[in-house]
């Protein structure tokens, strides 16, 4: 039995309802948050709360409640279930309305939270790798918000699920956007760790891309901040996925292609290893 958050009540999930009305059933009107935890730590919450609230304004959905707040709801919920998952699901829409095609209704948000069963996976199993496909970006041009309307996310990761591929890697125009479900980082052959902008609209401005650039700096990595092509991320000399739950996940190969030594490079071993650190620290 789990219990969930809904509009400031936290009621088990099987005696939640809400309205057919709901907005982001018509219009997939909405967005939404996943935040890793580390022994019951949230990771990096303020800056998940500053793209939620981002996500929101981009969308012109109000909320009668300010950061802080929405963080005290957050502890506030955490610890009145005691038992959680590793991973806290938010999902804010802009509340149940008739269906008019107009963004400026009066409407009250409505606020759903749970914690995931997200699975952390075995040190060795991470270090071995995994494969991707790479696939056409057939999302739409607004990528910084997180928002529910994910379902050509979900059509690219289902292609790279059919093959047995852990990620599916989008490409417009012959460049790299992003993940599906993730951001991509290269590493070239002169050790320069390589990811795409987040000022264009083409992929989601990733919390752990931010944490694991930070990192980088920190540690002496060189860092390239720039479109780069499908045929780099092919004569990579390391490829690695991050999202709040796949965390740093090495690729090895890419649409049957070795890349690199066809092992789990040293840079990114290196960046795994920084990032469990900062974990254990939070
Ligand atoms: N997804 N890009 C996309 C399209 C994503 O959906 C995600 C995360 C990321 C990585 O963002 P972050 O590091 O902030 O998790 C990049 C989440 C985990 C999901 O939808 O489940």
């Amino acid at each position: 039995m789990s219990y969930i958050f809904l509009n400031n009540k936290i009621i088990k999930d099987s005696e939640a309802k809400i309205s057919i009305h709901d907005r982001a059933l018509q219009f997939s009107d909405g967005i939404y948050e996943v935040i890793l935890l580390n022994s019951g730590n949230f990771i990096d919450l303020d800056a998940h709360i500053e793209r939620l609230f981002s996500s929101l304004a981009m969308l012109k959905i109000k909320l009668s409640f300010n950061k802080e707040e929405l963080i005290a709801k957050i502890i506030n919920y955490q610890k009145k279930i005691k038992e959680h998952n590793n991973a806290l699901y938010i999902q804010i829409t802009r509340g149940s309305a008739k269906r008019v095609q107009t963004l400026d209704i009066a409407s009250e948000a409505n606020i759903i939270m749970y914690f995931l069963d997200n699975k952390s996976l075995d040190k060795q199993d991470i270090l071995n790798g995994f494969s991707a496909i790479t696939h056409d970006d057939i999302r739409w041009k607004k990528c910084e918000i997180k928002s529910t309307s994910i379902l050509a996310n979900l059509l690219c990761k289902d292609k790279a699920n059919e093959l047995s591929a852990c990620e599916a890697i989008l490409i417009e125009d012959n460049h790299v956007t992003e993940g599906s479900f993730s951001n991509i980082f290269i590493i070239d052959k002169n050790n320069k760790l390589i990811t795409r902008p987040i000022d264009d609209g083409r992929i989601l401005p990733g919390i752990t891309r931010a944490r694991i650039l930070k990192l980088a700096q920190q540690n002496n990595i060189n860092i390239d901040i720039r479109k780069y092509s499908k045929a780099e991320l092919f004569a990579a000399k390391e490829v690695f996925a991050s999202s709040s739950t796949m965390l740093i996940r090495p690729i090895i190969k890419i649409d049957e292609q070795i890349i690199g030594s066809g092992k789990t490079g040293d840079i990114t071993k290196k960046l795994i290893s920084l990032y469990q650190d900062f974990l254990d620290k939070s």
